[in-house]
Formats: structure tokens, C-alpha cells, sequence
């Protein structure tokens, strides 16, 4: 990992290991993919200044998120199918954040099982929830989240319709997906990823898995999985969410400052301004766009986080510029995972800390609390 200088790397790394479909998964957005473009764009539109002769010395990227201590203000975003990334990829991307003293959220859509996380780590970690059609199903699975001591639950808003994939299709990432020959050859010709795979644990939906009567194949399971979008799921769900789930809550997806006032009210301690990292409404604003009026609106009643874009340090200074309190990432670590393992997940919190705390330095801030809109140009 020497020669590893930033995530656009560990990109290219992950695209040589791991085959085309799962790489694919990762990295592509929806549609014609313009809201994934004006995330970067939008960002890299954000300027900052230039600060000198100021005594950066004491330099700490330090803070609370949700109000536990982290070592810098990251998160690692729930993803699908990490441990199809990488052989047990859910457990690796959990310790590269333990060690590193920042939070994981696992996703509803794991291949490893929360309760094959639990007994891997040593410290909580987050999960977060798809609400789906079966609610017996979501609530025994917020049990489960809880029987796991799982700090924060993450509730995905903005997924009830799912926006299409195009590459996800014609790579067969379908329900149920679909084997070709040209895939088989893909998968043969990654030897290192298919023996990590074949020493993981599992190599379909762990949390699902067991706990649905007669569904235990993917084919059933994908099956399953489709039929089970609520596109009922409203405001209301919420209440009964927060009768079972008696923890932190952290609504993920709003982009609109109407949901975000509705949230405030909502009982949850947070939200995640975000648009799915460009995988879901294609032509919606960039998050990035939409984060400063969020924050006027309803920054002082709850705690805002921001993800969709990142790539790096200077992306998380430009959120927090913004007046988000922390950042998620999501393709920065599974890039990371695809490149490396536990080791390259470790690398991305690595790159994206040491370029926040350079780019901290050079526009003269010290600590995290200091960082407003006065370091970008307007
Ligand atoms: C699921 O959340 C996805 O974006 O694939």
C-alpha cells in the first residue's frame, strides 16, 4: 500500500481485483448518472482559502458524533454486498473503523450478519435499517440490532422505489442475477478475490438468511428482496420505529429542506444530507448543493451529517465548511476493501485524515469546532 497517495487508487486497485459486476455495484450511479457527476463537480466547485502564519501546530481532528467521541468527524456509510467486495468484507471495513476510533454502520444488505459482526469486534457499531413490506421481519431485525448493542440505527429514507442501475443490468447484478459465461471467466480470473470469498463466511444475504421460512437460496432470497420495497413507507413508520428501536436514530437521505424540518420533529437525532451517492433520483441536486440550506433551517435541533461526493479530506473540510458535523463515505473504503482488505479500508480513513489535517493546516484551523464558511472563498 506504499505507493497508494489517495482513493482514486485504491479505485483503480479494487477494478483490477475484483470482478467487473461487484466493482460495478460500487462505483456506478443512475441513469444517465448526472446527479453522481454533480456530486463531485459540485465539490470540487468549493474553494478554499489560503491561510498563513498561523500557528497550526496543535492540530486535532477530534470530535463528537452523535455524541460519542470520534477520532476525526468520518463514518463509514452502510454499503451492500461488502463481503462480496471481499471475503468477510463486513467484519474487515468494522475493524479498519474500530481501529481507526471512528463508527461503521452496517447495511440491512450484508453478506456477513450483524450477529457475525457482534461476535467479531469489540466495540458497538451502527446498523442500518431498509424498512421493508414484511414489518414482523423489520421488527425482529431491530431486535437483532439491539440484542447486538448497536449504537445508532441508520434508517434509509430514500429508497422506497429503486432508481435503476443501468450497468447493474447488463453486468447481470439482477433479481435474481444471472450467470453468463463471460462472467464465470471474470470471476475465474480474480484467483486472490475468489479464495477470499471462498474462506468467508458467507456468500449471501447473512442477515436475511435463516430468518425467512423457506427462502434460503439467492435466487429465492433476490426474489424476496424485490418484492419487498414498501412504497407505502411514510412519516408515520417512523413513530413505530421509534417504539421498538429505543436508541439513536439517524434518518439517511434527505435532500429537501421540507423533509428536513419534518425530520426535526421526527424524534431523530440526525440526519444524513445526502442523494445515495448518485444511485437513486438521477437530475436531483448534488448534496453538496442542498446541504447550507438544510443546515440554516434545522442545523440547531439536530446533528447533520453530510455524505454523496467524498473522496477526500478536502471534501469532508468542504461539507463542514458547510456546517455539516461529520461525513460519510461509502465508495472511498469499499474501494479500499476491493484494493486491500481490512489494510486497504484502513488506507482510505488514513488518506482522507491526513489530507483533512493538511488542508486544515493550510487554511490556518486547528481544530475541528473552528471550521465554518470562513475557509472557502465566496
Ligand atoms: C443500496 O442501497 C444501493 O444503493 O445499492
Amino acid at each position: 500500500m506504499k505507493h497508494i497517495t489517495c482513493i482514486e487508487d485504491l479505485r483503480e486497485l479494487h477494478k483490477r481485483r475484483v470482478p467487473k459486476a461487484f466493482f460495478d455495484y460500487a462505483d456506478r450511479g443512475s441513469y444517465a448518472e448526472e446527479t453522481l457527476r454533480a456530486n463531485r463537480d459540485d465539490l470540487q466547485q468549493i474553494k478554499f482559502r489560503q491561510r498563513v502564519l498561523v500557528d497550526v501546530s496543535k492540530r486535532d481532528l477530534s470530535t463528537d458524533i452523535l455524541g460519542e467521541r470520534a477520532a476525526m468527524p468520518l463514518v463509514l456509510a452502510p454499503v451492500g454486498l461488502l463481503g462480496m467486495q471481499h471475503g468477510d468484507g463486513e467484519i474487515l471495513a468494522c475493524r479498519a473503523a474500530q481501529a481507526a476510533g471512528i463508527p461503521f454502520t452496517q447495511s440491512t444488505m450484508s453478506i456477513c450478519s450483524i450477529e457475525d459482526i457482534a461476535a467479531s469486534v469489540d466495540k458497538p457499531f451502527w446498523f442500518q435499517l431498509y424498512v421493508m413490506k414484511d414489518r414482523g421481519f423489520i421488527k425482529s431485525l431491530i431486535e437483532r440490532a439491539i440484542a447486538a448493542k448497536c449504537s445508532a440505527l441508520v434508517l434509509t429514507v430514500d429508497l422506497q422505489v429503486m432508481g435503476q442501475r443501468h450497468q447493474d443490468i447488463k453486468n447481470g447484478m439482477t433479481v435474481p442475477p444471472e450467470w453468463s459465461l463471460s462472467k464465470l471467466l471474470d470471476f475465474a480470473s480474480k484467483p486472490a478475490w475468489m479464495s477470499g470469498i471462498l474462506r468467508g463466511k458467507r456468500r449471501t444475504f447473512g442477515n436475511l438468511v435463516g430468518h425467512l421460512k423457506g427462502i434460503d437460496d439467492v435466487a429465492a432470497l433476490s426474489v424476496w428482496i424485490n418484492s419487498q420495497f414498501d412504497t407505502t413507507l411514510n412519516w408515520k413508520d417512523i413513530d413505530w420505529i421509534r417504539s421498538i428501536w429505543p436508541g439513536k436514530l439517524v434518518l439517511k437521505g434527505i435532500l429537501d429542506v421540507e423533509d428536513a424540518e419534518i425530520a426535526a420533529k421526527s424524534g431523530a437525532q440526525g440526519i444524513v444530507v445526502s442523494n445515495h451517492g448518485g444511485r437513486q433520483l438521477d437530475g436531483a441536486p448534488s448534496s453538496i448543493e442542498a446541504l447550507p440550506e438544510i443546515v440554516d433551517e434545522v442545523g440547531s435541533q439536530m446533528e447533520i451529517m453530510f455524505d454523496s461526493g467524498v473522496r477526500s479530506g478536502q471534501d469532508v473540510m468542504r461539507a463542514l465548511a458547510l456546517g455539516a458535523k461529520s461525513c460519510m463515505i461509502g465508495r472511498a473504503y469499499a474501494y479500499g476493501l476491493g484494493a486491500g482488505g481490512q489494510a486497504g479500508v484502513a488506507k482510505a480513513i488514513e488518506l482522507i485524515g491526513k489530507e483533512l489535517t493538511t488542508t486544515m493546516g493550510l487554511c490556518g484551523v486547528n481544530t475541528i469546532a473552528e471550521i465554518g464558511d470562513h475557509v472557502l472563498v465566496v
